[in-house]
């Protein structure tokens, strides 16, 4: 096998290529180091912090750097490059890192997933409800790789458990709203103005949230006068969310059926990934609805520190709940939600840090 070491020019466009990953409000929390046969993706500390409450102890960070790496070795094996990856877990998850070598294999593959990285999208418009064909939804299974962890796809597609589980995810958005920290972070996260979004190519752009009617100036409403907040009630926010969850085709639930542990929320960000990729090739729209799952993973990884003790009994009652709708084991933890249909194209999309903000290249 061909060892010999890439260009800066062959690493770039792999790195490009993981940069067009996903990320929890668009953090980007990754951090390059280039060598001669690899690179080393880690944790950006600024942008994965433990105390960001959807953040539960920097998980859904490392959600996103195995999103990132999925790109990479994807882009690296439409190149004939085979990609060795050796996670290393960290004492503390802020320590945690990944290495990725690349050999050549002079036979290129997985060219359909690479190329639908550039046009991989969240797409957060109104669904028409279409029932995607269970065809299809076999193709998105058959992504998923028979990894050391095992990363298990459930699917919900009829009224009445589209209705409970959109009751549920109304009672999670109630509490995020209500708490001054989810709250405050989550309005840290939006770029107010094109100005804030061109400037800082991170964050969740207003536009790319296809809100409907005055629900915009609800928002900005909600940032100047953040005591709004707790009048909104729980109905109020289901009747808003409703519409957007029994409108769409099927909700999935993505779990790892081993111990939460930084290897194993990395390897479900990489089936993710390519969940998320096939979805796009086959021209279905992908929108992921992840509060309930992380509250949940902050109930079971940090015995619900945060919430009170009323919150932890109602989210305790949520997990069973959740359960029950989707069917999962006992021994399966759900890490990622998301609501697939057929739809137009977003009508924004998300911008993404230049490569050089983020990577350290080594001498040639
Ligand atoms: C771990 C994780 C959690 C996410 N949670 C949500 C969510 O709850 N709601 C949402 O609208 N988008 C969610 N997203 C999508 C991101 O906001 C989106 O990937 C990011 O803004 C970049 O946009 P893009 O996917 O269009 O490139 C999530 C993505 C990841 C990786």
């Amino acid at each position: 096998m061909d060892t010999s070491p890439l260009s800066k020019e062959q690493i770039e466009i792999l790195i490009e290529a993981g940069a067009r990953a996903p990320s929890g409000g668009n953090m980007q929390p990754w951090i390059v180091a280039t060598h001669a046969y690899g690179i080393r993706v880690s944790l950006d500390e600024k942008r994965s912090c433990a105390s960001w409450f959807l953040d539960v102890d920097r998980y859904a960070s490392i959600f996103a750097l195995g999103c990132f790496v999925e790109n990479v070795s994807l882009k690296a094996s439409s190149l004939g490059l085979r990609s060795d990856v050796r996670v290393k877990e960290g004492k503390e998850t802020k320590d945690f890192s990944c290495e990725v070598v690349f050999h050549h294999t002079g036979s290129p593959s997985d060219q359909v997933l690479a190329d639908t990285i550039p046009i991989r999208t969240t797409n957060r418009r109104f669904f028409d409800g279409t029932l995607i064909a269970g065809e299809l939804l076999q193709k998105l299974q058959s992504v998923l790789q028979k990894e050391k962890v095992p990363v298990l796809l459930h699917t919900i597609y009829e009224e009445t458990d589209k209705k409970t589980l959109a009751r549920m995810l109304a009672d999670a958005d109630g509490i995020r709203m209500t708490k001054e920290e989810p709250f405050s972070q989550m309005m840290h996260e939006f770029r107010w103005s094109k100005d804030e979004v061109v400037q800082t190519k991170d964050g969740l752009d207003l536009a790319t949230l296809e809100l409907p009617g005055n629900a915009e100036q609800m928002l900005r409403l909600l940032r100047s006068f953040q005591f709004t907040r707790k009048m909104l009630p729980r109905q109020a926010l289901g009747d808003f969310t409703k519409p957007l969850l029994l409108g769409c085709s099927h909700l999935c639930c993505l779990a790892v059926d081993a111990p939460v542990t930084q290897s194993s929320i990395f390897a479900a960000g990489r089936q993710a990934e390519r969940v998320w990729l096939k979805a796009t090739a086959l021209g279905l729209a992908f929108h992921p609805w992840t509060t309930l799952v992380f509250f949940l993973l902050r109930l079971k990884l940090l015995h619900g520190e945060g919430f009170s003790l009323s919150e932890k009994k109602e989210l305790a009652s949520l997990d069973g709940k959740f359960r029950e709708v989707f069917g999962l084991e006992q021994s399966e933890t759900p890490v990622f939600l998301f609501r697939l249909s057929y739809a137009n194209p977003p009508t924004a999309r998300a911008l993404r840090l230049p490569v050089n903000a983020f990577t350290t290249f080594a001498k040639e």
